[in-house]
């Protein structure tokens, strides 16, 4: 009975517990909630082990780990509430290296039931577990496949005895487990004397119901390999590394001297300003994942590349904060709202300039400086036309598809990173299927990315001008005016909407929200983002580089660093009963 206390239970495995109901149940306290926290606890540990590295042979005893636990929750001013999870985080990179080297299909991904959607999932049960149907309504399909993609054995089970039988074959060598922290804990001394590698990526709840989990963590011991030499590149200390090359000084130096007129004074003020650096950051990481030692310092001539791409990339936006009357960015006024319409065009067109400038005068050969220019040459131009088609539609508004839409995005959004990432292969000398790898890797993620940026406009916290009140092409909208095509009543307030005629209350913004909320467009466009960033994760499969497909993947989440929510609607000690009725009525 899956409701028994198994007598043996085993590392990771997720034990079943009752429960008592708890409707409006509080967070749970002892594992820090955001994923900023989470990071940077990961972080202090990784430097923790790295430092310590001589000292730290796993499996660590208990008290060893919660000792050492204790001394760098002191260390860091960590809350103590979470001691028992810095022991966890701890205890998973102390196994680390010994995880990448099991071959993928030697290891067992072991995954709680209570991650599944309850009320909805269609999966039985046998005597192996759940049998996933990929209904795609929770995390677990996607971990499964990929982790199966890969080779590995895949289990969403309590049952300890069948993890037992399996380690006991000789199969399996390694453990990546999700669970719950306080299962965990209980775990943990059988973990520690099977002494095989194992990795535990703690649930965000404990109590069985609306569990969530890291997924991209998960993501990240599935794939973690000695072939992936890029497995401890610390990808935040990259993006602050980069972050510092915008700082007035260094930027000065870059350009070869303080700057000579108020022009470029601008310019330069543009490129300190707010900003999240992704596109320089993309150009470095391909550059070093390509690198035989990814760990070696940046090359100058690199950092000339990467801050070509911003210089792109911000003149890309004064230029679009024009075109689409937009006087505010980054929460402050806008170039062409503070010193005009003309001088702005002008600061943009400069930044293109010295975007290509740094390019030509970068230290690379020759030919990859004309490969490099070939490349953003092409983006650019991609970008104007989709620009254009956007700017010339807002001349006379009409309805668009969301397939118009999303062409659009394609055309103005993805350029920037193709390029972005496209230059950082070029610097390698790649070869030249990565390229088209990653032109097929971009176009998926600027359309996520640009999905995203059109929802962060939905949210009612907004403050940005949104795009329903802008003359910009949004997803939601058009998803809704495809959604209503049944609505005679309504459908005409969504063209209004379109044709951004809002003389009367009926194409109120409430009424426009109303009306999209009716049509679940917000959800149906977030659905859509979903879909692309696993398109740009399913054009990864291609590359033979191991280190630059890893370093891909890791890179979509943290620029899209949400959780994927896995929702359970009751407790552990009903999933038995609920789950063979489900597994009885398939059958
Ligand atoms: C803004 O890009 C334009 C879009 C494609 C949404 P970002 O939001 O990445 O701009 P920065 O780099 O943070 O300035
Ligand atoms: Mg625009």
């Amino acid at each position: 009975m899956e409701t028994a206390t198994p007598t043996v239970p085993l590392p990771l495995v997720s034990l079943p517990r009752a429960v008592p109901e708890m409707p409006n149940r509080p967070p749970q306290e002892t594992i820090p909630q955001t994923r900023g926290e989470r990071e940077l606890i990961l972080r202090q540990v990784k430097d923790y082990v790295a430092e310590a590295e001589n000292e730290l042979t796993p499996p660590l005893v208990l008290d060893e780990l919660r000792q050492r636990a204790e001394a760098l929750i002191a260390r860091h001013g960590i809350d103590s509430k979470y001691v028992d999870y810095v022991g966890i985080v701890l205890s998973n990179e102390v196994w680390r290296e010994q995880l990448s080297a099991v071959p993928y299909d030697r290891r067992l991904l072991l995954m709680p039931k209570c991650l599944r959607v309850e009320d909805r999932c269609p999966a039985p049960f046998d005597e192996f577990g759940l049998l996933c149907k990929q209904c795609g309504l929770c995390s677990i399909q996607d971990l499964q496949e990929e982790a199966e993609r890969l080779g590995y054995a895949v289990l969403v089970a309590e049952g300890s005895a069948l993890v037992m039988a399996l380690i006991q074959t000789g199969k399996i060598e390694a453990i990546v487990g999700v669970s719950c922290i306080s299962v965990l804990e209980r775990a943990f001394p059988y973990m520690e004397s099977a002494a095989i590698p194992g990795v535990a990526i703690p649930l965000l709840q404990d109590d069985c119901k609306d569990t969530a989990v890291d997924v991209e963590w998960v993501w990240d011991f599935i794939h973690t390999t000695s072939d992936d030499r890029t497995r401890r590149l610390d990808l935040d200390a990259l993006r602050k590394d980069v972050e510092s090359w915008f700082e007035p000084a260094t930027l000065d130096a870059l350009f070869g001297g303080p700057a000579a007129s108020e022009t470029e004074t601008l310019a330069r003020a543009e490129l300190t300003r707010a900003g999240k650096r992704w596109r320089p950051f993309l150009t470095v990481c391909v550059h070093q994942a390509l690198q035989d030692d990814p760990h070696a310092a940046v090359p100058d001539a690199l950092r000339q590349v990467a801050v070509a791409v911003e210089c792109f990339h911000k003149a890309s936006l004064i230029h679009d904060d024009i075109e689409d009357g937009d006087t505010l960015r980054y929460g402050e006024p806008t170039l062409h709202a503070t010193h005009g319409v003309p001088a702005a065009i002008n600061v943009g067109d400069l930044l293109i300039g010295e975007g290509y400038r740094l390019l030509a005068e970068s230290g690379f050969p020759p030919d990859v400086r004309a490969a490099m220019t070939a490349i953003a040459a092409r983006g650019h131009r991609t970008l104007c036309l989709g620009q254009g088609e956007e700017l010339l539609w807002a001349r006379s508004p009409k309805p668009l598809g969301s397939r118009k839409v999303l062409e659009i995005f394609r055309q103005k959004t993805a350029p920037a990173f193709g390029v972005a990432l496209e230059l950082g292969a070029a610097a390698a000398r790649a070869e030249p299927e990565v390229f088209e790898t990653l032109r097929k890797y971009s176009d998926a993620l600027g359309i996520a990315y640009q999905i995203r940026d059109d929802l962060d406009d939905f949210a009612p916290s907004a403050d940005a001008p949104d795009d329903i009140a802008a003359l910009r092409p949004s997803l939601p909208l058009a998803v809704g005016y495809e959604q209503a095509k049944t609505e005679p009543e309504l459908r005409p307030i969504l063209a209004r909407a379109w044709r951004r005629e809002r003389v009367n209350g009926s194409s109120s913004p409430e009424r426009l929200r109303a009306l999209l909320d009716q049509f679940d467009s917000v959800e149906r466009s977030r659905r859509m983002m979903e879909g692309y960033k696993e398109e740009a994760i399913r054009s990864l499969p291609g590359l033979t580089n191991p280190s630059l497909k890893g370093l891909l993947r890791r890179v979509i989440g943290k620029i899209f660093s949400v959780e994927i929510q896995g929702w359970c609607s009751e407790f552990e000690a009903r999933n038995a009963a609920g789950g063979q009725s489900v597994a009885e009525a398939s059958r």
